[in-house]
Protein backbone atom coordinates (compact mmCIF):
# COMPACT_ATOMS: atom_id res chain seq x y z
CA UNK A 1 0.00 0.00 0.00
CA UNK A 2 1.30 3.48 -0.77
CA UNK A 3 0.96 6.98 0.54
CA UNK A 4 0.48 9.82 -1.34
CA UNK A 5 1.14 13.13 -0.02
CA UNK A 6 -1.32 16.14 -1.28
CA UNK A 7 0.41 18.87 -2.19
CA UNK A 8 -1.82 20.81 -4.19
CA UNK A 9 -5.64 18.95 -5.79
CA UNK A 10 -5.26 20.19 -9.61
CA UNK A 11 -5.99 16.80 -11.29
CA UNK A 12 -9.80 16.25 -11.75
CA UNK A 13 -9.64 12.55 -10.42
CA UNK A 14 -8.09 14.01 -7.40
CA UNK A 15 -4.92 12.55 -7.95
CA UNK A 16 -2.09 14.87 -6.28
CA UNK A 17 0.74 16.47 -8.88
CA UNK A 18 3.63 18.46 -7.76
CA UNK A 19 2.89 21.86 -7.76
CA UNK A 20 4.86 24.94 -6.87
CA UNK A 21 3.58 24.33 -3.77
CA UNK A 22 6.16 21.63 -2.87
CA UNK A 23 8.27 24.27 -1.47
CA UNK A 24 6.01 24.48 1.50
CA UNK A 25 6.20 21.74 2.51
CA UNK A 26 8.80 18.77 4.03
CA UNK A 27 6.67 15.46 3.02
CA UNK A 28 8.37 15.29 -0.54
CA UNK A 29 11.26 14.81 1.36
CA UNK A 30 10.45 11.16 2.24
CA UNK A 31 8.90 10.85 -1.05
CA UNK A 32 10.15 7.39 -3.00
CA UNK A 33 8.12 8.74 -6.11
CA UNK A 34 7.04 12.05 -7.62
CA UNK A 35 4.44 12.78 -9.89
CA UNK A 36 4.97 16.30 -11.46
CA UNK A 37 2.68 18.18 -14.39
CA UNK A 38 4.09 21.61 -14.85
CA UNK A 39 6.06 22.70 -11.81
CA UNK A 40 9.63 22.94 -12.58
CA UNK A 41 11.54 20.30 -10.91
CA UNK A 42 15.28 22.00 -12.03
CA UNK A 43 15.89 24.08 -8.67
CA UNK A 44 14.29 21.61 -6.01
CA UNK A 45 16.66 18.95 -4.31
CA UNK A 46 15.44 15.81 -5.21
CA UNK A 47 14.71 13.66 -2.01
CA UNK A 48 17.24 10.97 -0.84
CA UNK A 49 14.88 7.90 -1.48
CA UNK A 50 13.57 9.30 -4.89
CA UNK A 51 13.46 6.46 -7.41
CA UNK A 52 10.78 7.38 -9.67
CA UNK A 53 9.10 10.67 -11.51
CA UNK A 54 6.07 10.67 -13.74
CA UNK A 55 5.68 13.31 -15.85
CA UNK A 56 1.23 13.67 -16.58
CA UNK A 57 2.26 14.98 -19.67
CA UNK A 58 4.38 14.83 -22.99
CA UNK A 59 6.83 16.88 -22.27
CA UNK A 60 9.76 16.62 -19.86
CA UNK A 61 11.79 19.76 -20.19
CA UNK A 62 10.37 20.91 -16.54
CA UNK A 63 12.54 17.85 -15.26
CA UNK A 64 16.40 17.77 -14.62
CA UNK A 65 17.51 14.59 -16.68
CA UNK A 66 20.52 15.40 -16.39
CA UNK A 67 20.60 15.30 -12.26
CA UNK A 68 18.49 12.49 -12.66
CA UNK A 69 20.18 10.23 -14.32
CA UNK A 70 23.17 10.74 -12.56
CA UNK A 71 21.28 9.49 -9.66
CA UNK A 72 19.46 6.40 -10.61
CA UNK A 73 16.60 8.00 -10.90
CA UNK A 74 13.93 6.75 -13.70
CA UNK A 75 11.70 9.24 -15.17
CA UNK A 76 8.15 8.43 -17.00
CA UNK A 77 6.46 10.74 -19.16
CA UNK A 78 2.47 9.93 -20.25
CA UNK A 79 2.36 9.64 -24.16
CA UNK A 80 -0.54 10.33 -26.11
CA UNK A 81 -2.65 10.54 -22.84
CA UNK A 82 -3.51 14.25 -22.99
CA UNK A 83 -3.34 13.96 -27.38
CA UNK A 84 -7.23 14.39 -27.81
CA UNK A 85 -7.13 17.14 -25.82
CA UNK A 86 -4.19 19.13 -26.94
CA UNK A 87 -5.15 17.87 -30.92
CA UNK A 88 -8.94 19.59 -30.66
CA UNK A 89 -7.02 22.67 -29.39
CA UNK A 90 -5.10 22.82 -32.22
CA UNK A 91 -7.71 22.31 -34.48
CA UNK A 92 -9.97 25.05 -32.58
CA UNK A 93 -6.72 27.29 -33.16
CA UNK A 94 -7.04 26.90 -36.66
CA UNK A 95 -10.28 28.13 -36.60
CA UNK A 96 -10.05 31.03 -34.67
CA UNK A 97 -7.16 32.46 -37.36
CA UNK A 98 -9.59 31.38 -40.22
CA UNK A 99 -13.16 32.98 -38.83
CA UNK A 100 -13.23 36.14 -36.74
CA UNK A 101 -15.18 34.48 -34.14
CA UNK A 102 -13.79 36.22 -31.13
CA UNK A 103 -14.60 39.74 -33.09
CA UNK A 104 -18.16 38.68 -34.11
CA UNK A 105 -18.42 37.33 -29.95
CA UNK A 106 -17.31 40.74 -28.95
CA UNK A 107 -19.58 42.79 -31.68
CA UNK A 108 -22.49 41.00 -30.14
CA UNK A 109 -21.44 41.92 -26.25
CA UNK A 110 -20.75 45.75 -27.24
CA UNK A 111 -23.29 48.27 -26.71
CA UNK A 112 -23.81 48.44 -30.76
CA UNK A 113 -24.58 45.13 -30.53
CA UNK A 114 -26.99 45.03 -27.66
CA UNK A 115 -28.62 47.74 -29.66
CA UNK A 116 -30.76 46.02 -32.40
CA UNK A 117 -28.99 43.10 -32.27
CA UNK A 118 -30.86 41.49 -35.02
CA UNK A 119 -31.28 44.21 -37.44
CA UNK A 120 -27.68 45.40 -37.20
CA UNK A 121 -26.25 41.69 -37.35
CA UNK A 122 -27.04 41.42 -40.69
CA UNK A 123 -24.60 44.41 -41.55
CA UNK A 124 -21.59 42.59 -39.53
CA UNK A 125 -21.96 39.72 -41.95
CA UNK A 126 -19.13 41.60 -44.03
CA UNK A 127 -17.08 42.77 -41.38
CA UNK A 128 -16.74 39.03 -39.51
CA UNK A 129 -16.32 37.12 -43.08
CA UNK A 130 -13.28 34.58 -42.59
CA UNK A 131 -11.94 31.48 -45.27
CA UNK A 132 -12.66 28.01 -44.54
CA UNK A 133 -10.34 25.33 -44.02
CA UNK A 134 -11.47 23.06 -46.26
CA UNK A 135 -9.58 22.87 -49.26
CA UNK A 136 -6.52 24.57 -47.14
CA UNK A 137 -2.78 23.01 -47.03
CA UNK A 138 -1.65 21.94 -43.24
CA UNK A 139 1.56 21.30 -42.60
CA UNK A 140 2.54 19.18 -39.37
CA UNK A 141 5.92 19.12 -37.85
CA UNK A 142 6.19 15.79 -35.53
CA UNK A 143 3.94 12.94 -36.16
CA UNK A 144 3.99 11.60 -32.61
CA UNK A 145 0.98 11.14 -30.63
CA UNK A 146 -0.68 14.48 -31.03
CA UNK A 147 0.51 15.39 -34.78
CA UNK A 148 -0.14 11.89 -35.64
CA UNK A 149 -4.12 12.87 -34.47
CA UNK A 150 -3.93 16.71 -35.25
CA UNK A 151 -3.14 15.32 -39.09
CA UNK A 152 -5.35 12.95 -39.65
CA UNK A 153 -8.18 14.96 -37.85
CA UNK A 154 -7.56 17.44 -40.40
CA UNK A 155 -7.78 15.44 -43.60
CA UNK A 156 -11.85 14.69 -41.98
CA UNK A 157 -12.57 18.42 -42.28
CA UNK A 158 -11.44 18.27 -46.37
CA UNK A 159 -7.99 19.66 -45.95
CA UNK A 160 -4.95 18.61 -47.73
CA UNK A 161 -2.36 16.98 -44.55
CA UNK A 162 1.46 17.10 -45.40
CA UNK A 163 3.67 15.70 -42.55
CA UNK A 164 6.98 15.88 -41.81
CA UNK A 165 9.18 13.86 -39.42
CA UNK A 166 12.50 12.85 -39.27
CA UNK A 167 12.08 10.31 -37.40
CA UNK A 168 8.96 9.02 -37.87
CA UNK A 169 7.83 5.76 -35.94
CA UNK A 170 6.76 2.90 -38.06
CA UNK A 171 4.06 3.29 -35.32
CA UNK A 172 3.08 6.93 -36.47
CA UNK A 173 3.84 6.20 -40.05
CA UNK A 174 1.06 3.12 -39.46
CA UNK A 175 -1.51 5.35 -38.14
CA UNK A 176 -1.18 8.10 -40.72
CA UNK A 177 -4.02 8.14 -42.58
CA UNK A 178 -4.41 7.52 -46.36
CA UNK A 179 -4.95 11.02 -46.98
CA UNK A 180 -1.84 12.42 -45.18
CA UNK A 181 1.76 12.97 -47.41
CA UNK A 182 4.87 12.57 -45.94
CA UNK A 183 7.63 15.05 -46.97
CA UNK A 184 11.18 14.55 -46.44
CA UNK A 185 11.74 18.10 -46.43
CA UNK A 186 10.26 20.52 -44.27
CA UNK A 187 11.06 23.36 -46.75
CA UNK A 188 8.27 21.96 -48.40
CA UNK A 189 6.01 22.50 -45.59
CA UNK A 190 7.41 25.76 -44.67
CA UNK A 191 6.89 27.14 -48.39
CA UNK A 192 3.42 25.60 -49.19
CA UNK A 193 1.18 25.51 -46.52
CA UNK A 194 -1.50 27.39 -45.39
CA UNK A 195 -1.32 26.21 -42.23
CA UNK A 196 2.13 25.21 -40.12
CA UNK A 197 1.52 23.01 -36.72
CA UNK A 198 4.33 21.90 -34.80
CA UNK A 199 4.26 18.65 -32.46
CA UNK A 200 7.80 18.46 -31.63
CA UNK A 201 9.73 18.31 -28.02
CA UNK A 202 11.85 21.34 -26.52
CA UNK A 203 15.38 20.18 -27.10
CA UNK A 204 18.58 21.84 -28.16
CA UNK A 205 17.98 21.22 -31.94
CA UNK A 206 14.29 21.98 -31.88
CA UNK A 207 14.76 25.33 -30.18
CA UNK A 208 13.55 28.11 -32.15
CA UNK A 209 13.07 25.63 -35.47
CA UNK A 210 10.68 27.90 -37.19
CA UNK A 211 13.47 30.52 -37.29
CA UNK A 212 13.54 33.96 -39.04
CA UNK A 213 14.57 32.04 -42.34
CA UNK A 214 11.95 29.51 -42.03
CA UNK A 215 9.34 32.18 -41.34
CA UNK A 216 10.35 33.84 -44.52
CA UNK A 217 9.83 30.72 -46.86
CA UNK A 218 6.35 30.84 -45.48
CA UNK A 219 2.96 32.61 -47.97
CA UNK A 220 1.53 35.72 -47.01
CA UNK A 221 -1.70 33.64 -45.91
CA UNK A 222 0.57 31.11 -43.88
CA UNK A 223 -0.83 30.68 -40.22
CA UNK A 224 1.79 29.09 -37.61
CA UNK A 225 0.28 26.92 -34.52
CA UNK A 226 2.27 25.89 -31.79
CA UNK A 227 0.81 23.98 -29.13
CA UNK A 228 3.91 21.78 -28.30
CA UNK A 229 6.37 23.94 -26.44
CA UNK A 230 7.53 27.44 -25.63
CA UNK A 231 10.84 28.49 -27.87
CA UNK A 232 10.17 26.41 -30.65
CA UNK A 233 9.12 29.47 -32.49
CA UNK A 234 11.28 32.23 -32.67
CA UNK A 235 8.55 35.23 -31.71
CA UNK A 236 10.71 37.97 -32.12
CA UNK A 237 10.60 36.93 -35.73
CA UNK A 238 7.40 36.00 -36.10
CA UNK A 239 6.14 39.14 -34.32
CA UNK A 240 7.86 41.63 -37.01
CA UNK A 241 6.65 39.20 -39.79
CA UNK A 242 3.00 39.93 -38.30
CA UNK A 243 3.29 43.25 -38.70
CA UNK A 244 4.91 43.14 -41.64
CA UNK A 245 2.39 40.95 -43.26
CA UNK A 246 4.69 38.04 -44.77
CA UNK A 247 2.71 36.00 -42.56
CA UNK A 248 -1.12 35.98 -41.28
CA UNK A 249 -1.79 34.43 -37.67
CA UNK A 250 1.12 33.14 -35.37
CA UNK A 251 -1.70 31.01 -32.61
CA UNK A 252 0.27 30.26 -29.98
CA UNK A 253 -0.40 28.17 -26.53
CA UNK A 254 2.32 30.17 -24.50
CA UNK A 255 1.60 32.95 -23.24
CA UNK A 256 4.42 35.34 -23.78
CA UNK A 257 5.21 39.24 -23.32
CA UNK A 258 6.46 39.22 -26.99
CA UNK A 259 3.29 38.00 -28.35
CA UNK A 260 0.34 38.66 -26.08
CA UNK A 261 -1.90 41.51 -27.44
CA UNK A 262 0.81 42.03 -30.37
CA UNK A 263 -1.20 41.81 -34.17
CA UNK A 264 -2.34 38.87 -35.44
CA UNK A 265 -1.67 36.68 -32.64
CA UNK A 266 -3.90 34.30 -30.76
CA UNK A 267 -3.19 33.51 -27.53
CA UNK A 268 -3.65 30.77 -25.11
CA UNK A 269 -2.59 30.02 -20.95
CA UNK A 270 -1.42 26.40 -21.92
CA UNK A 271 -4.66 25.05 -21.62
CA UNK A 272 -4.01 21.96 -24.90
CA UNK A 273 -4.21 19.21 -22.21
CA UNK A 274 -6.94 21.09 -19.76
CA UNK A 275 -10.06 19.05 -20.17
CA UNK A 276 -11.03 16.97 -17.88
CA UNK A 277 -10.35 13.43 -20.18
CA UNK A 278 -6.53 14.07 -20.69
CA UNK A 279 -6.11 15.09 -16.97
CA UNK A 280 -7.51 11.68 -16.00
CA UNK A 281 -5.75 9.77 -18.61
CA UNK A 282 -2.38 11.58 -17.57
CA UNK A 283 -2.76 11.46 -14.16
CA UNK A 284 -3.85 7.46 -14.38
CA UNK A 285 -1.40 6.14 -16.67
CA UNK A 286 1.36 8.35 -14.58
CA UNK A 287 0.16 6.65 -11.26
CA UNK A 288 0.41 3.08 -13.33
CA UNK A 289 3.95 3.54 -14.53
CA UNK A 290 5.06 4.39 -10.79
CA UNK A 291 3.08 1.58 -9.16
CA UNK A 292 4.03 -0.97 -11.46
CA UNK A 293 7.65 0.32 -11.48
CA UNK A 294 7.62 0.31 -7.27
CA UNK A 295 5.70 -3.07 -7.39
CA UNK A 296 7.31 -5.29 -10.32
CA UNK A 297 10.25 -3.37 -11.65
CA UNK A 298 9.05 -2.50 -14.86
CA UNK A 299 9.81 0.41 -16.95
CA UNK A 300 7.57 1.95 -19.39
CA UNK A 301 7.64 4.82 -21.28
CA UNK A 302 10.83 6.62 -19.45
C1 LIG B 1 2.37 18.15 -22.02
O1 LIG B 1 3.59 18.18 -22.03
O2 LIG B 1 1.77 17.15 -22.44
C2 LIG B 1 1.59 19.32 -21.47
O3 LIG B 1 2.47 20.32 -21.07
C3 LIG B 1 0.71 18.85 -20.37
C4 LIG B 1 0.18 19.92 -19.44
O4 LIG B 1 -0.40 20.91 -19.86
O5 LIG B 1 0.31 19.75 -18.24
Amino acid sequence: MFQYTCLNPISHVGLDLLTDDYKKTDDINAAEAVLVRSASMHEMDLPENLTAVARAGAGVNNIPLDKCAEQGIVVFNTPGANANGVKELVIAGMLFAARDIRGGMEWVLSEEGNADIAKLAEKQKKNFAGTELSGKKLGVIGLGAIGVKVANTATHLGMEVLGYDPYISVNAAWNLSRGVKHVQDVTEIYKECDYITVHVPLMDSTKKMISKEAIAMMKPTAVVLNFARDLLVDEEAMVEALKEKKVRKYVSDFPNPTTVGKEGTIVTPHIGASTEESEDNCAVMAVNEIMDFLENGNITHS
